[in-house]
């Protein structure tokens, strides 16, 4: 396939950026022709690019994305950034629902020293945040939202991210084809308001949480209200953090006074 080629396919399987894919793709490919042609291909069936690729950039770290794994997505740099904001040298960091196990990779190169511990209830995306935590010295566990954590970690907890599924049960039809097609349903579907596992997670989220521990979770805007009320019921207060360029709205939940 040569380079005008790969573009024009591209272009036809409905690709915008079929110029900056192909370079992507070719470059992924490492010179091997048959390699070329397999991710043409997988693109061109809807395979999203970084699942293609292998890799995806998060706060200009380089992700591995395996197949089937939810691509790590520029808004949850906000987590990120609210993250690194809180975490101190030495903190333990819990990456719940990591998927690729990106944030805790983006804030371990960010805040140096941190212990970071990864969790997902899916073996796939478990096996891919072990290639990507490795090299940071973080531990991958595989389980129910805290079920699999080694129970010294309880209130010991700093930071606690947890980018879980939020989207409700009736508009995951709506979502692009890419994600529905390509990422497990359960990575994207928070039940019928979008809540039910950021409310068990915020839930349980004290009896992890140092003193002055925190909880960061993304929602959607019009989720504000409840998420704000499931945080207080837990006992925890709720501010709200907002990246209107990424289009991005966080949750930060601590205890009162503390932050
Ligand atoms: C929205 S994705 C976020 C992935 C990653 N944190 C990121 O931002 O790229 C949600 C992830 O939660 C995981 N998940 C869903 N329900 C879970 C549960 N009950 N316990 C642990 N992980 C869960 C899914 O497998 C998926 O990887």
């Amino acid at each position: 396939v040569t380079h005008g080629e790969l573009v024009a396919r591209l272009r036809a399987a409905g690709c915008v950026f079929a110029e900056d894919e192909a370079e992507l793709i070719t470059e992924a490919a490492a010179g091997s022709a048959s390699e070329l042609e397999r991710m043409a291909s997988q693109r061109e069936s809807g395979l999203p690019l970084e699942q293609v690729a292998g890799w995806a950039e998060f706060c200009e770290v380089r992700v591995r994305v395996a197949p089937g794994v939810f691509v790590p997505r520029p808004r949850s740099e906000l987590l990120v950034v609210a993250a690194a904001a809180r975490a101190r040298p030495g903190c333990v960091v819990v990456d719940l629902c990591c998927g690729t196990g990106a944030l805790g990779l983006a804030l371990a190169r960010s805040v140096a020293g941190i212990q970071l511990h990864v969790a997902d209830i899916d073996p796939v995306a478990v096996a891919c945040a072990r290639e990507n935590v490795v090299s940071v010295g973080g531990r991958v566990y595989e389980g129910d939202l805290f079920e699999p954590l080694p129970t010294g970690l309880r209130g010991r907890v700093g930071v606690l991210l947890a980018n879980v599924p939020y989207v409700p049960t009736a508009e995951v039809g709506l979502l692009p084809r890419e994600a529905r097609d390509h990422e497990l349903r359960a990575a994207l579907d928070g039940g019928a308001d979008g809540l039910d596992v950021a409310r068990r997670v915020a839930a349980s989220a004290p009896e992890w949480l140092a003193g002055d521990g925190c909880l960061l979770f993304e929602v959607a805007e019009h989720q504000v209200a409840a998420c704000t009320d499931a945080v207080v019921r837990a006992g925890l207060t709720a501010n709200v953090e907002r990246a209107p360029d990424l289009d991005a709205t966080c949750i930060v939940a601590s205890r009162p006074g503390t932050r």
